[in-house]
């Protein structure tokens, strides 16, 4: 028996959804630093492109190919191919959003930690960052304070799935998207007006290109997939709640804008604030942990503002959270027969106890490695350095050069029959680059994260 699916209520529920899943951690924590630390402005440049060429189009595929099946990343596949192959490469999005949820969940765990601390007014006991180092350490070793937020994050995250796609996803997005807009701005107008907050700006914006090597590259073409959530059907189970009357092309190019503004506004936002109160911009990973306690105690109203900051942060993990359950759930719902309440219990259960040995890799399983990395780094490497690009590469060749592309541009033109007759020079973009760009790229990002690129082009 076909179950009636769940749909979005409006357009602007899915835009604010499939947007929630793209911002996140990604934008707010990783953007700004891997800007500071590759060039500024050269590494934002090379990023722009990267999403142009690669980002965009990938995302029109996702997301058709979820609206045109109604369906989850593995059901998908199995609507519009026979081989087993492609059904195993939808089943490789389902564990990875399960892997990308367990170490996503610790950092996030962290920001709701760090509101309570925001709120207790912790930061006013540091004068300087190796103060705020070690505060950072002292919590995230105790197994209580660590796990105990993973859970408290995973618990809400399961909270807004369980209530389903309208009442529970879209709804949620509604109100937090929104707020976490204001903030965000709220946050760049701090920043902007503090003294010296120029060279900030200069940090950000005026391209260093000496910094930029080959790495860079890839790195800001591995930060496009990361940030638009691609690669492992999130965008493609956001699609499949989709109906044919909205345009894929135009929502997408939305969802993109808000992404890169959105980080682009984040790192405004920080690296104002960080040079204007005299830190070291270089913080890398720790930039939020353990500079910005610092920053906020050496503004007026810092201690709003760091509360602000934290509760950003955790809206900001928890939109693209529920995206990454949601691929899980969808699968059993769809494939499983199972309802809704006992996947999102089960999993968003099993979903902690897979992310307890990421917690644990910053205390009592510090030791414990596994190709000399701890569970973190492992779940961290496995899904954004070797999941997300392979699915990305397989979803670029299974629309461009499996589907048949009559087919594909049939689908496409559903509720964009304007865009058709109007800009066709659009969809011949968007041929073009999901035909050869976006796979040759991924394949190359790919072979590199892997160690290979360097060995065959040191081999000519
Ligand atoms: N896009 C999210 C971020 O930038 O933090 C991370 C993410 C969410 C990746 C959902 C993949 C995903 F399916």
């Amino acid at each position: 028996m076909q179950k009636k699916r769940e749909h979005w209520n409006s357009k602007i529920g899915f835009i604010l959804a499939a947007s929630g899943s793209a911002i996140g951690l990604g934008n707010i924590w990783k953007f700004p630093y891997i800007a500071g630390e590759n060039g500024g402005a050269a590494f934002i440049i090379i990023y722009l492109v990267c999403i142009a060429i690669i980002g965009l189009p990938v995302l029109i595929g996702e997301v058709l190919l979820g609206r045109t099946t109604q369906r989850n990343p593995v059901g998908a596949f199995k609507k519009l191919s026979n081989s087993k192959f492609w059904a195993v490469i939808g089943s490789l999005g389902v564990i990875a959003g399960f892997i990308i949820l367990s170490f996503y969940g610790v950092v996030a765990g962290w920001s709701f930690g760090y509101i309570f601390e925001a709120i207790n007014g912790s930061f006013y006991d540091f004068n300087q960052i190796e103060s705020a180092s070690n505060h950072f350490t002292q919590l995230t070793s105790n197994v209580t304070w660590i796990v105990g937020f993973l859970a408290l994050f995973i618990g809400i995250t399961m909270f807004i799935v369980y209530a389903g796609v309208q009442k529970g996803i879209e709804r949620a997005s509604k109100i937090m998207m929104p707020l976490l807009l204001v903030i965000l701005i709220a946050l760049m107008i701090k920043g902007l007006s503090l003294q010296g907050a120029e060279k900030g700006l200069a940090f950000l914006l005026e391209p260093n290109w000496g910094n930029v090597t080959g790495e860079t590259i890839l790195l800001a073409l591995g930060h496009a997939f990361f940030t638009l959530s691609l690669g492992m059907g999130a965008m493609m189970t956001y699609g499949s709640y989709m109906t044919e009357k909205d345009s894929i092309p135009a929502s997408a190019l939305q969802i993109v804008f808000l992404d890169t503004i959105i980080a682009l506004i984040a790192g405004i936002a920080i690296f104002t604030a960080v040079f204007a109160t005299g830190q070291d911009p270089s913080g890398g990973p720790g930039l939020i942990f353990h500079t910005l306690p610092i920053v906020f105690t050496k503004m007026t109203g810092g201690y709003i503002f760091s509360i602000l900051f934290f509760l950003l942060l955790s809206i900001a993990a928890l939109t693209s959270a529920i995206s990454l359950l949601e691929v899980v759930i969808a699968y059993f719902v769809d494939e499983k027969d199972w309802k809704r309440h006992k996947a999102v219990i089960t999993f968003g259960i099993i979903t902690f106890l897979v992310g307890v040995p990421s917690a644990l890799s910053f205390n009592v399983m510090s030791d414990m490695t596994i190709f000399g990395l701890n569970f973190f780094d492992l779940a961290d490497y496995l899904a954004s350095n070797i999941l997300l690009p392979v699915g990305g590469l397989f979803i670029s060749i299974f629309i461009a050069w499996v589907w048949g592309f009559d087919k594909v541009l049939i689908e496409l033109k559903k509720g964009s029959e304007k865009l058709f007759d109007n800009s066709p020079w659009v969809i011949n973009y968007w041929k073009v680059f999901i035909k050869y760009f976006a796979p040759v790229l991924i394949f190359l990002v790919l072979l590199s994260k892997l160690g290979l690129l360097e060995i065959i082009l040191n081999f000519f």
